[in-house]
């Protein structure tokens, strides 16, 4: 959780820089503003900050073809601090005159268009989020003259082409969230040499390896779900050990074993690759993910046992191994189903003897051959358990009373829960909300966030909701094409091939 304490340190200070700062600006610099715009400001050879921002929100509202919640109707006169998703602060508290827009936030307003390249004139901005609109294109390349933003979320739009390259050029950038957008293409291999704490990518239609250099990355949080990517695993991995905290590729097409770099992540919490085409056993190096607390590796094409060192770690809740082909189970990762740990263990699907909702027998011995069952090494466990077994070590009382039920399964938490409803657009505090954190500790990642996030620092004034949760899908999404797809990318030139 080192990578978020980080995070919540900024935002904890720009939410008091903003409180502070914006009740006590005095209305006299608007006037003064009233005599300039952007071009006067920059043929002047000076730097207004509003006057430029004036310049850059009246040059995207042109582009803006629908706004069917009015937001672009506050959009008028010099006054750039009263329009609706707009937010100011002072540079400097003691300077009612260092008034800078700081903040733009325009999510879930259903917004269709494009960005505009004057969007950099915006060299103070902090925050931008749109996320769960219909923008399209991509992000202009002058976005690199946006020195200060920290956090980037243009997620849940339509914007496609190549990676955008140009956050890689944005030097304080800590999170990038592009997810559930049409971007192609491989990652480039400078993302991971960012000082990022969270990056999201999820939802688009990256492909090629993941590069080698991935381990380099300081994030807390990495989602790379549902693109298709492939190759292996970098075993760079290993030097995330004491930053990553989630690392989620779940339906991407990586192949290639589990690197025993993984049990080097002891900080990881929530470990998710599942549905993608990893092969040979769990490495034999789980037992150093001591802080596990969700791991899902199913739907692979793994073998083997399902041993102690991972159903033996003391934080686990949620244990996935479906749709495999294991042969094995250690007893206690039955154990430990059982109060009061209660952990859920899914060992469906795979070739286990004796255990119910396994794969067809033929299933298993063609894939696994005369590993298979073979007389001499028999089933680590046998489920249902013998009526005189030892009890299990977390059992209630009566020793010889039936063990309690499986673990159910079904009806699932909505995985695919559309995202949170827009908020009514209402004269909002100021925007400094964190970025929601895709795991958040008691909940289960995988529910729909709730509306505020649970774990959020002191007091969060949630005017943006969460961007839409790692599992569900756009709601605005494909199949149906892009309205308008710029050239292959807009800014951006054409994705290099892997
Ligand atoms: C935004 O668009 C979605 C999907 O079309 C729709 O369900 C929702 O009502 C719209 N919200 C507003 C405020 O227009
Ligand atoms: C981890 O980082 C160090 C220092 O940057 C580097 O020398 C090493 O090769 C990296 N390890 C892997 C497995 O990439
Ligand atoms: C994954 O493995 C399956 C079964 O071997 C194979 O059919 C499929 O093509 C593989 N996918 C990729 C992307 O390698
Ligand atoms: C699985 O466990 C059984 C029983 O302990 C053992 O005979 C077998 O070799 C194990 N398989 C692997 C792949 O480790
Ligand atoms: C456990 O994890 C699986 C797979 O990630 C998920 O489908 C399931 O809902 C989770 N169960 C609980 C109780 O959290």
């Amino acid at each position: 959780m080192r990578g978020h304490g980080g995070v919540r340190c900024l935002h904890i200070l720009v939410l008091v820089l903003s409180t502070l700062g914006l009740q006590a600006v005095a209305s006299s610099r608007e006037i003064e503003h009233a005599n300039h715009d952007g071009k006067w400001a920059k043929k002047q050879g000076t730097y207004d900050p509003l006057s430029s921002a004036y310049a850059a929100l009246q040059a995207w509202k042109l582009a803006i073809t629908n706004d069917p919640t009015g937001v672009t109707a506050t959009w008028v006169g010099y006054d750039v601090c009263s329009y609706r998703g707009v937010f100011c602060e002072l540079l400097n508290d003691n300077d009612p005159w260092s008034k800078v827009v700081a903040g733009i936030d325009l999510n879930h307003a259903n917004l269709s268009g494009t960005l505009v390249e004057e969007l950099g004139y915006l060299k103070d901005l902090g925050l931008f989020h749109i996320n769960t609109n219909f923008f399209t294109g991509t992000l202009p390349n002058s976005f690199k003259d946006l020195t200060k933003l920290f956090e980037l979320d243009v997620s849940n739009n339509l914007f496609s082409g190549s990676f955008p390259y140009v956050t890689l050029q944005m030097p304080s950038l800590i999170y990038l969230d592009i997810r559930f957008n049409e971007f192609y293409g491989p990652l480039p291999p400078a993302v991971f040499d960012k000082s990022l704490d969270a990056l999201f990518v999820n939802n688009n239609h990256f492909d090629c390896q993941i590069p080698n250099n991935f381990g380099n990355s300081p994030v807390s949080v990495v989602v790379l779900a549902n693109n298709k990517l492939n190759g292996e695993l970098p075993r760079s991995i290993s030097n995330m050990s004491n930053t990553l905290n989630e690392l989620v590729v779940l339906n991407n097409d990586f192949n290639g074993i589990l690197p025993p770099e993984v049990g080097e992540l002891d900080q990881v919490v929530l470990f998710d690759v599942s549905s993608n085409n990893f092969t040979g056993t769990l490495p034999d190096t789980l037992q150093g993910l001591g802080s596990l607390e969700i791991f899902n590796v199913g739907d692979n094409q793994l073998k083997g046992n399902i041993t102690e060192n991972i159903c033996g770690l003391p934080n686990v809740r949620n244990l996935t191994f479906r749709d495999n082909y294991f042969t094995g189970e250690a007893g206690l990762c039955l154990e430990i189903t059982y109060p009061p740990r209660d952990v859920v263990v899914d060992v469906s699907g795979n070739c286990i003897a004796g255990l119910g909702d396994q794969k067809p027998p033929q299933v298993c011995s063609a894939f696994l051959g005369t590993e298979f069952i073979s007389p001499s090494s028999p089933p680590v466990y046998y489920y249902p358990p013998p009526v005189y077994s030892p009890p299990p070590v977390y059992s209630p009382p009566p020793v010889y009373s039936p063990p309690p039920p499986p673990p159910v399964y079904s009806p699932p938490p909505p995985v695919y829960s559309p995202p949170p409803p827009p908020p009514v657009y209402s004269p909002p505090p100021p925007v400094y909300s964190p970025p929601p954190p895709v795991y958040s500790p008691p909940p289960p990642v995988y529910s729909p966030p709730p509306p505020p996030p649970v774990y959020s620092p002191p007091p969060p004034p949630v005017y943006s909701p969460p961007p839409p949760p790692v599992y569900s899908p756009p709601v605005y999404s494909p199949p149906p094409p892009p309205v308008y797809s710029p050239p292959y990318g807009g800014y951006s030139s054409s994705p290099p091939n892997c």
